[in-house]
């Protein structure tokens, strides 16, 4: 299956950051988000991913690019571990870009990846969002797309109180974890939210939303918007949500990047002890 990763967007979240450097490319502990999301991708059996960019993000196909120089750099040194550690960027798949032109929204840098996906099912994985778990949290999608052959997105239940902060899904529940989808809510008021199973940046469609994307008009924002044409494809086709065993982080938002970045670092033996002494001691001033 391909695999298309957007990741064209200002980023105006993090400015003043992004100003001159993609947020894609931001560190979790020592590898840039977008490192983390193609790994996730090609774990979960992807050999062909789009990266989607805009002018000004060509860094982020830099970092997948090999660099002889500093190759043989860290070979004439021995530096081995490191060597091996640069060599396995982006390892196991063939990465493509494109250029989103205008920036009218995640909706609208889909729409260039129509002629590369073609009439097959793909997977989408926002660049700037990273996952954790058991097992690659996109294979969990794909498995229910293998049984089910309908679009599939992933979904988190997040306290009601921050629906408003999300799209969210209006679905009938199948089993335990999976939801035939209803309907879609962007960003509903608590009091009106259909669930608190907020969309968590990991998809799974079938061709046919390319063609609800180029029928949806530009919507909040003024930018076509994802939900508005998976809004359209629920109506057409079926479609479903799983509540994902993973857990998914947003490294768009500056606290949560904080969190995330804590909490990857205390998963690595080396900085582990140090971190939580660090803690102890601003507790306990
Ligand atoms: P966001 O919704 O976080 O939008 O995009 P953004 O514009 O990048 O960030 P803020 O809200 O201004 O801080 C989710 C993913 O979709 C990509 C982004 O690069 C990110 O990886 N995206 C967004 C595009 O590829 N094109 C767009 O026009 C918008």
């Amino acid at each position: 299956m391909k695999a298309v990763i957007p990741a064209a967007g200002f980023g105006t979240r993090f400015l003043p950051f992004t100003k001159s450097v993609p947020k894609e490319l931001i560190p979790i502990v020592d590898k840039p988000v977008i490192q983390y999301v193609v790994e996730e991708a090609v774990a979960s059996g992807a050999e062909e991913i789009l990266i989607i960019i805009s002018s000004g993000k060509e860094a982020i196909c830099r970092h997948f690019n090999p660099e002889f120089e500093l190759e043989q750099r860290l070979e004439a040194s021995c530096k081995t571990a490191r060597l091996e550690e640069l060599r396995s960027i982006g390892r196991g798949a063939s990465i493509h870009y494109i250029y989103q032109k205008e920036l009218d929204g995640l909706g609208g840098a889909l729409r260039y990846a129509r002629s590369f996906v073609g009439n097959e099912p793909f997977a989408v994985l926002l660049g700037d969002n990273v996952t954790s778990g058991e097992r690659p949290m996109l294979s969990e999608l794909l498995e229910v797309y293998r049984e089910k052959k309908a679009s599939v997105v992933a979904v988190e239940e997040v306290p009601t109180e921050r629906v408003r902060r999300y799209g969210v899904i209006d679905g009938v529940t199948q089993d335990r974890l999976l939801y035939r989808l209803r309907d879609l809510v962007e960003k509903p008021d608590p009091s009106a939210a259909p669930s608190n199973l907020a969309i968590a940046s990991r998809y799974v469609f079938t061709p046919a939303i390319f063609e609800e994307l180029e029928q949806t008009p530009r919507g909040k924002n003024n930018e076509v918007q994802l939900t508005d044409a998976m809004r359209r494809l629920v109506k057409r086709e079926e479609m479903y949500a799983l509540k994902v065993r993973g857990k998914r982080y947003d490294a768009g938002d500056k606290l949560s990047f904080l969190l995330t970045t804590l909490e990857f670092a205390l998963k690595r033996p080396e900085y582990r002890d140090v971190l939580l002494e660090f803690m102890r001691k601003e507790l306990n001033r």
